[in-house]
């Protein structure tokens, strides 16, 4: 049984920003990224799957999916999982309108929220099983993804799971050198065409903030986890995948 969509509010003047421009009118270029892979969606998606089903295989879960997108890799991740309800959370209306139509494979019910998690999740209290957040707290600067880690902790029980993957730096490197070795994957992302790529470098040089793996784990402790496990490192090396318990 599915919910019908709920009407979704809109939340934030965050999406206004320029910085939300691939996601809000440019979603289909975000998709080439996805359908080649160039950012290791694949496996990625496929360590979750194994995380969710190797913890407390058939425990019915909740499922939070922070800067959910258009849902398609989640709901991939998903299948053959005890998932019980889904909720996704977004700024890109054009994504979530992708998102209604990809979810009720998934055969439980589900909720999609319209606005910015960085408002919407230190306000709530309703309790959730795993919270996943997909290449998306990198937007935010140290401070602000602090907030939001500690929000997480706050509504994932004992026994729960959170579970990211984010943009990184090996120790010792800076933002810069973050950008330097993106940029130098150009050659090998033949899918898009020099407009395109405007478009993405814009986004990324304005909004992406990297942390190093060091910066991760003492985020994760200052928002009150007691381990950081590093469960995947794409093969570019900009990208990891870190369960907090
Ligand atoms: C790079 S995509 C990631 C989508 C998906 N999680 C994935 O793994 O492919 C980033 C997503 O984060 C959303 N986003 C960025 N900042 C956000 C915020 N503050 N609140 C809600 N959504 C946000 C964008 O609209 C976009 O859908």
């Amino acid at each position: 049984m599915v919910d019908a969509p709920r009407p979704r509010r809109f939340a934030s003047g965050r999406a206004e920003l320029p910085s939300q421009q691939i996601f809000q009118r440019d979603w289909q270029i975000y998709r080439k990224f996805i359908d080649n892979n160039y950012l290791f969606h694949r496996e990625a998606y496929a360590c979750l799957h194994r995380a969710l089903t190797q913890h407390e295989p058939g425990r019915p879960f909740s499922f939070l999916d922070v800067a959910c997108g258009d849902a398609g890799a989640s709901v991939e991740a998903l299948r053959g999982t005890a998932i019980a309800h889904y909720e996704g959370i977004d700024l890109s209306r054009a994504a979530l309108d992708i998102a209604d139509h990809t979810l009720p494979a998934l055969g439980c019910p589900f909720v999609l929220n319209e606005g910015d998690f960085a408002e919407l999740l230190p306000l709530r209290s309703e309790p959730v099983d795993v919270v996943w957040i997909g290449l998306s707290l990198h937007h935010l600067r140290t401070a602000e993804k602090r907030r939001v880690m500690r929000a997480v902790r706050s509504i994932v029980g004992e026994g729960g799971q959170i579970l990211i993957y984010e943009n990184t730096s090996p120790d010792g490197e800076g933002r810069e050198g973050w950008l330097e070795r993106w940029q130098a994957q150009r050659p090998f992302w033949t899918a898009f065409d020099a407009a395109e790529w405007d478009v993405i470098w814009d986004h990324v040089s304005a909004a992406d903030y990297p942390e190093t793996v060091s910066g991760w784990r003492a985020l994760a402790q200052e928002a009150g986890f007691e381990q950081m496990r590093e469960l995947f490192v794409a093969p570019s090396d900009l990208f990891r995948l870190y369960a907090f318990d």
